[in-house]
């Protein structure tokens, strides 16, 4: 799959060609994203065939043996459910055309094998997050923005079900006693699930899609979500072992950059990643991925971040990478930067550098540990070399707004320098998000250590009066 196919929105629909490069730069005005999109193509199913297809489902359910299906190739089941199912069409003298008959047996098979009506989903590569708000509204996103589709399920219970099915399969379960759970799908995509009573208007799922082929950070450069010069400070980074933290809000793109830069990790190195959901795709040969696990029935047996980032100190990595710092593991992890793992990567949801570096704050405060504010702020001040915030703009689209080096304290507070930044100019005609990415002028401290590990930036990157495309 190319680029083009995994965001399509940011290509004009007509040539199906990238947008000029400088994308994000002024003067390119690309239409916005809803503009050129492809309608969704799926089609839903009308009242009466809904009716039927529940008879026919039902029918179908009485004359065969799930456990056998269960047994057979994905393509041998389809096959016999699909000739189960026309056969029963067939019976019951259904009223429909061979057209709306097959649509019928597609579903049917859809039901019993996949995941009823998100399959037609699951199948469109231009869906990044899948939203299911009660069984009567599924939303999707597509190019960045947030639409309704006509599909639906027949009822809570139905969505349930489904929603069991996606749980059970890696082996965690969702009721009233356990009402929110984080599952992954086969391919990879992270799923959440929060049901009634904590969901109040019914069984609530959320999926993000697992891009299977992953975006590469010269793909980064060709959306406009950072420039080139950027791109190649943050290679420089990785590969001196400076510690980053990713910021940014939902859906911003943090767990992209991280993947796009573990991808400059050396081949050699062991790396340990812990995550809630397993999301991050390493290409390195030496990688132990480790995923925390949720408590059972008796609520034992939780393996939380924290105990995950404390086991990997004593599993010799040469990097641990943290897919999203939320709760007291952040203390831990601030120890392990402070204490030689240095090259350590994770993302923290957050606006603004400045608030990324109040959260972690709050969340070393959440390890009930009685510190002073003050020491807090030096261990983080040691612990990370560099912040790089992410925006999702209103058109849809991702940067890089803002890349701060740590530079110490003073006083009580924590220094920083921005040293590139998103200039923004302004909004087009058609919404799009105009402005240039600018360095501020400042050299980074780490130029240094960079230049030590023999990765020399030339300091005219660093100057502010570059246009920097
Ligand atoms: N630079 C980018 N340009 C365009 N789309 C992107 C970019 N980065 C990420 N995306 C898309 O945006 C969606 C969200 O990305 P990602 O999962 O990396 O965000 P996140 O900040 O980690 O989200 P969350 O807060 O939910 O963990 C994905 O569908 C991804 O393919
Ligand atoms: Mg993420």
């Amino acid at each position: 799959m190319n680029l083009k196919n995994r965001i399509i929105g940011h290509f004009s629909k007509d040539e199906g060609q990238p947008l000029p490069k400088g994308t994000g730069g002024e003067g390119v005005s690309p239409k916005s994203p809803g503009e050129k999109a492809q309608p969704l193509m799926v089609r839903a199913l009308s009242e009466p065939e809904r009716e039927w297809l529940q008879k026919i489902h039902k029918k179908l359910m009485e004359m065969i043996d799930l456990s056998l299906i269960g047994r057979l190739e994905q393509k041998q089941a389809r096959t016999q459910i699909c000739e189960l199912a026309e056969r029963i069409m067939d019976e019951l003298a259904v009223p429909l055309n061979v057209s709306t008959r097959q649509f019928l047996a597609k579903c049917i098979e859809d039901e019993i094998l996949g995941l009823g009506p998100l399959e037609p989903l699951l199948s469109e590569p231009s869906i990044a997050d899948i939203l299911v708000n009660g069984y009567g509204k599924v939303y999707v996103e597509r190019y960045g923005k947030l639409e309704l589709t006509p599909l639906r399920f027949q009822s809570d219970a139905h969505l349930m079900n489904i929603i069991d099915r996606i749980v059970s399969s890696v082996g965690r379960r969702i009721d009233e006693s356990s009402p929110m759970v984080d599952a992954r799908l086969k391919d990879g995509s992270r799923v959440n699930a929060i049901v009634p009573p904590l969901a109040i208007d019914g069984p609530t799922l959320s999926i993000r899609r697992f891009t299977v082929d992953r975006l590469r950070m010269e793909d980064l450069i060709e959306l406009g979500s950072c420039s080139r010069t950027m791109a190649d400070m943050l290679i420089g980074i990785v590969k001196a072992r400076l510690n980053v933290l990713i910021s940014g809000g939902t859906g911003s793109g943090k767990t992209t950059l991280l993947n796009v830069l573990t991808g400059y990790i050396s081949l050699d190195e062991r790396i340990i990643t812990i995550e809630d959901s397993a999301e991050l795709q390493l290409q390195q040969p030496h990688v132990v991925r480790l995923e925390t696990r949720p408590p059972n029935i008796e609520g034992k047996g939780e393996v939380r971040q924290r105990d995950l980032v404390r086991n990997s100190l004593r599993m010799r990595p040469d990097r641990i990478i943290l897919g999203e710092v939320r709760g007291d593991e952040a203390f831990d992890m601030l120890q392990a930067m402070n204490t030689g793992h240095d090259g350590s990567l994770c993302t923290v949801h957050a606006n603004t550098p400045r608030d990324a570096l109040g959260r972690l704050e709050n969340m070393v405060a959440m390890t009930g540990l009685d510190l002073p504010a003050r020491m807090v702020r030096a261990q983080i001040a040691s612990a990370i070399n560099v912040v790089l915030q992410l925006s999702r703009m209103e058109d849809g689209k991702r940067k890089l707004i803002s890349i701060q080096e740590i530079q110490g304290m003073e006083g009580d507070i924590i220094t920083m320098s921005e040293i590139f930044k998103f200039q923004r100019r302004g909004v087009d005609e058609a919404g799009s998000v105009l402005g240039t990415f600018k360095a501020t002028g400042i050299v980074p401290k780490f130029h240094e250590q960079l230049q030590k590990r023999g990765i020399d930036l030339p300091f005219e990157l660093f100057d502010p009066d570059r246009d920097d495309l």
